[in-house]
């Protein structure tokens, strides 16, 4: 078994982590959800690199983990590699899946839905110009949908209007100009891929979740399988947030839905300041 931690700033990692479970089960899963800052998308980049680069090397100190998966696109186009050069385990991270989504679709016009964060970054930027071309690429950018996806979760009633309207955009144009291929470019969303469906039923939506279980598959399948389990330092099947005063109950049971047993809180003192 291997002890892996996934971060993100709220409960859309969860959709990586069902997908990494789904591709290979040798895991002892960790989650660490910044739920003190959530969300990230409006957040200003160098404030989101210094958070999360700081919580994950604080967390991989205190805590065995043999990998870490940034289940967050928000976070791993602009952390990642300050986050793989501030600790010495895998880091794998979490992008828009571009390149698939520029291979399939036949209109040459694909969306990006995502964070305003993840549409900003130039990480976001380069992927569109080394592995899009000739496609146009149309973006949105929301938070709203975020908050959506964490109420769905949570089992508050979704308005199908409120998802509509984030994707007017799209939707108003004439149906040949719309995006064939949607990017799902925050983990969050695949939570709502089926409301999405509803409001956008033409368009293939796709994510990274799979490619992500493939990559910690092939990853964590070439490490040697450890003799004696760090037993005393790790933290299996539990899942911490930054500041619990600020969670609910439905949040906690997501968190048990999921097999996370336990809610805990981790709150180094980052003096972290906006
Ligand atoms: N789930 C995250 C992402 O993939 C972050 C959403 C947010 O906190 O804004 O982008």
């Amino acid at each position: 078994m291997f002890n892996v931690l996934f971060f993100d700033s709220g409960v859309g990692g969860l959709s990586v982590f069902r997908d990494v479970i789904a591709e290979y089960q040798e895991i002892e899963p960790c989650f660490l959800f910044d739920n003190a800052f959530f969300p990230y998308g409006d957040k200003p980049s160098d404030f989101i690199r210094n958070r999360v680069t700081d919580l994950i090397r604080r967390i991989t100190e205190m805590y065995h983990f043999d990998m870490v998966v940034i289940a967050c696109n928000t976070a791993s186009t602009i952390a990642l590699q300050s986050v793989r050069a501030a600790i010495s385990i895998p880091v794998v991270g979490v992008v828009p899946a571009i390149k698939p989504a520029a291979r399939l679709t036949k209109r040459k016009i694909i969306g990006l839905l995502a964070t305003p964060g993840t549409v900003a970054r130039s990480y976001t930027h380069d992927l569109i110009r080394d592995f899009a071309g000739g496609v146009q690429v149309l973006s949105i950018g929301t938070t709203e949908l975020v908050r959506i996806a964490e109420d769905m979760l949570a089992g508050l009633s979704c308005n199908l209007g409120e998802i509509a309207e984030v994707l007017s955009p799209w939707t108003s144009l004439p149906e040949y100009r719309q995006p064939d291929v949607v990017v799902l470019g925050c983990t969050h969303f695949p939570h709502i891929k089926n409301e999405i469906h509803c409001i956008m039923p033409q368009a293939m939506l796709i994510d990274s979740g799979r490619a992500i279980g493939r990559r910690v598959r092939s990853l964590l399948g070439a490490m040697p399988k450890k003799m004696y389990p760090e037993r005393e330092t790790s933290v299996a099947n539990v899942a911490f947030c930054t500041d619990m005063s600020m969670l609910s109950e439905q949040n906690r049971q997501v968190f048990n839905r999921f097999g996370f047993q336990k809610c805990l809180e981790f709150r180094p003192d980052a003096g972290q300041d906006m």
